[in-house]
């Protein structure tokens, strides 16, 4: 077998299970897209924030999302911290005020409390409520002690206007790869800073707690209305390497499959993503600090890639996003960024699937 991609090879067959995908048709996603990104040329709006808007008869609102924000104390880098602070700022400046933010991981980059305190005073500008997930860049410094007093930590779930909200922790349940090996927190923390998390495993997931806690916070919902559910990393088998996954997905889905309108949105990917699984559909944001490449097995089918950026543009491949859902409950949503062609026209813009110009470093493990 060529570099073929097991998940999407699970998604076909849970298609022929099902007969018919609920949701959007390939056809009726680029188009929007590419309605969308046409839109976005016009905004040149602030990069980083996710406006997401519902609709669901009367009942409309829109939320905002901003992730990946990877601050550095302002001694060491204000690069990525002045990306946060005009992202915030377009929050704040929405009209009308979007309902709620949601800040969905890697607020800091090495777990630091002053990485941490200088998130939640950026963050503080925003008035309106906030609802707070958690990255592997926040938790592995003191395994989420600083991020626990100061956010709270995750699952946690509310209703608004007729959907069922769920944050989860995709962050905190990797297994002991430190007190053998007698690392300090600061290497422990190391090990989660880089892309290839080889050392670390695969520490992404929910963990059987807070599976059977998502089975019984939606035990009393109905299948019909629809779900929202955050996480940090996508909650599908993208590309394990580099934890673009949850590694007990298939039990995540066992337990979402029974609801016929489920949007998964998720940070960690820093980079245009779409995918659909059964009845769920899973949308990667975007980051405000980077972005990441796209792994060399490709990008679900379903992704209409973003172009390649230029690394010399720090603003660059990073933007906000819109997402509507109508009364159907499916999901349309459009990136915005500061540059005039947001998605690939060919395969070599993106530079995904092209094998030749994508090859893996040795992972950490396998280097002398
Ligand atoms: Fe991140
Ligand atoms: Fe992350």
């Amino acid at each position: 077998m060529s570099r073929d991609r097991r998940e999407w090879k699970t998604r076909d067959r849970e298609r022929e299970g099902s007969g018919t995908v609920p949701g959007m048709s390939r056809r009726t996603f680029i188009s929007g897209a590419l309605a969308a990104g046409a839109a976005a040329i016009g905004h040149g709006l602030i990069p980083g924030i996710s406006i997401i808007d519902l609709a669901y008869g009367a009942e409309s609102f829109s939320f905002a999302w901003i992730s990946d924000t990877h601050l550095y104390p302002k001694t060491l880098n204000t690069r990525f911290v002045e990306k946060a602070e005009r992202a915030i700022n377009d929050v704040k400046n929405m009209k009308p005020a979007p309902d709620f933010l949601i800040f969905g991981g890697d607020l800091a980059q090495l777990g630091d409390p002053k990485e941490l305190q200088l998130g939640a005073e950026l963050l503080d500008q925003i008035s309106i409520k906030k609802h707070f997930i958690p990255g592997e860049h926040d938790w592995y410094l003191d395994m989420g002690e600083t991020w626990g007093k100061m956010f709270g930590k995750p699952p946690w779930t509310f209703d608004h206007k007729g959907i069922r909200f769920i944050g989860l922790d995709t962050v905190s349940r990797g297994p002991d790869y430190w007190t053998a090996k007698k690392m300090t927190p600061a290497e422990r923390m190391g090990h989660m800073a880089t892309l290839d998390g080889s050392v670390a495993g695969p520490w992404a997931g929910l963990g059987p707690e807070q599976l059977q806690w998502m089975a019984a916070t939606l035990s009393n919902w109905p299948k019909d209305k629809p779900v929202i559910v955050f996480s940090h990393n996508p909650l599908y088998e993208y590309y394990p390497p580099w934890n673009f996954w949850v590694r007990d997905w298939r039990q995540v889905h066992e337990i979402l499959r029974p609801y016929q309108h489920v949007t998964n949105i998720h940070g960690h990917t820093h980079q245009v993503l779409y995918n659909e699984i059964g009845s769920m559909r899973s949308i990667g944001m975007l980051a405000t600090s980077w972005t990441w490449p796209y792994p060399p097995e490709g990008v679900p089918v379903l992704t209409i890639p973003m172009v390649r950026v230029d690394p010399g543009d720090q603003f660059d491949g990073v933007g906000w996003g819109k997402i509507n859902v109508p009364s159907s409950g499916k999901v349309a949503y459009e990136y915005m960024m500061w540059r005039k062609d947001v998605y690939a026209q060919s395969q070599v813009d993106s530079g995904t699937g092209d094998n030749d110009n994508q090859v893996l470093s040795p992972r950490v493990a396998d280097r002398p």
